[in-house]
């Protein structure tokens, strides 16, 4: 077992890790709790190969997805309980910032580690979408959402999924709740809602992600292998322009449907991001190979493996096809 942490890794949002799951965060190996999975109906068609991308490795990947994180913004504590709902002196800029973007979308998340370093480490994300499978892993994920919620009670409260309305009291939703858990920041002022959404069911059912939450997504996390192309990529298509996607499967040598794929790959240094995050993205927070691959840290391979990232864009000339693909995967 080993330590993969780097400095980009702002060291408050890793402790919140370490509280909700406990302290083998960030360690690499197969003895991981999620490692531990359910074989039932449900599952047995589907590919619950495990693994963690690492605290390093996301914060990478919300650069390359233009997700600027905040570090020194999500410290914590920010909201004392004697302050009832009068917002922290020096917090009201996290109200005045908060994009008003779609939501994160973390597709097949395990046990939700990642999608909560996201919502912990980016401020500006108001809405994260953690989606997984395995009832067994989701139960995990769930869990830490207690245990971060029990130890800040001041700044986080859970609530039902199916629960519109934030008013009811955590233990009443919970007991109608089985699949789904929502996290709320309460570090805000009332005028923002930041929620991560922990769901528990297949992303490629409309029941359990709609077209319209695809459709208004700012970014979309995929770690999968072994997945049908066909069903996936059909879901992808209806990315809005300006959409990105950090993907483990490089969808230029799987695109399989007719049409052309809206998404144009993105390659490392193409990120216009701004001057500062270029340096901590080609520093401590990156690593590639010889052959010039784009390397996330993850639980299963200490070098790193490569990820691929890709932006909408229907204006453009499409540069991904099922001719084109064919073509990658021959070479
Ligand atoms: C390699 S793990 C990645 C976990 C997480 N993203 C991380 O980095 O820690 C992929 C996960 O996707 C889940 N999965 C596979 N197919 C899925 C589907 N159709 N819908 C939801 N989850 C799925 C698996 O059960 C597994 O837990």
């Amino acid at each position: 077992m080993d330590f993969y942490f780097c400095q980009a890794q702002p060291t408050d949002v890793l402790d919140l890790l370490k509280e909700a799951y406990g302290e083998l965060v960030g360690t690499i190996g197969n003895q991981l709790k999620g490692h531990m999975v359910e074989c039932n109906r449900r599952t047995a068609t589907a590919s619950l190969a495990y693994g963690e991308m690492l605290p390093c490795g996301v914060a990478k990947a919300l650069h390359r997805l233009g997700v600027l994180p905040a570090p020194s913004r999500a410290s914590l504590p920010t909201k004392s309980p004697e302050m009832g709902d009068q917002c922290t002196t020096g917090h009201e800029h996290l109200e005045c910032s908060v994009s008003q973007g779609g939501p994160f979308l973390e597709l097949g998340m395990g046990i939700g580690m990642v999608a909560l370093q996201i919502f912990l480490q980016c401020p500006d994300v108001t809405h994260v979408i953690g989606i997984e499978l395995s009832q067994s892993r989701f139960d995990i994920g769930r869990a830490a959402l207690h245990r971060l919620v029990e130890r800040h009670p001041e700044n986080f409260q859970l609530r039902s999924a199916a629960v519109a309305s934030f008013d009811q009291p955590a233990d009443i939703c919970e007991s109608s709740l089985l699949d789904s858990v929502v996290l709320q920041d309460l570090r805000c002022c009332s005028k923002v809602s930041r929620t991560l959404e922990f769901r528990q069911g297949d992303f490629l059912e409309e029941s359990v992600l709609s077209t319209e939450e695809i459709k208004s997504a700012a970014a979309v996390m995929m770690q999968l292998v072994q997945l049908d192309p066909f069903l996936y990529q059909q879901r992808l298509q209806h990315a809005h322009t300006g959409c990105r996607l950090l993907s483990l499967g490089d969808i230029r040598r799987t695109w399989c449907l007719n049409e052309p794929s809206l998404f144009h790959y993105l390659p490392a240094g193409a990120n216009d991001l701004p001057q500062q995050l270029q340096e901590i993205d080609n520093d401590s927070n990156s690593f590639s190979n010889s052959n010039g691959q784009d390397l996330f840290s993850v639980s299963w391979n200490e070098k790193g493996v490569e990820f691929f990232v890709f932006v909408a864009d229907s204006d453009r000339k499409a540069t991904i096809t099922k001719a084109t693909a064919a073509s990658a995967a021959h070479l």
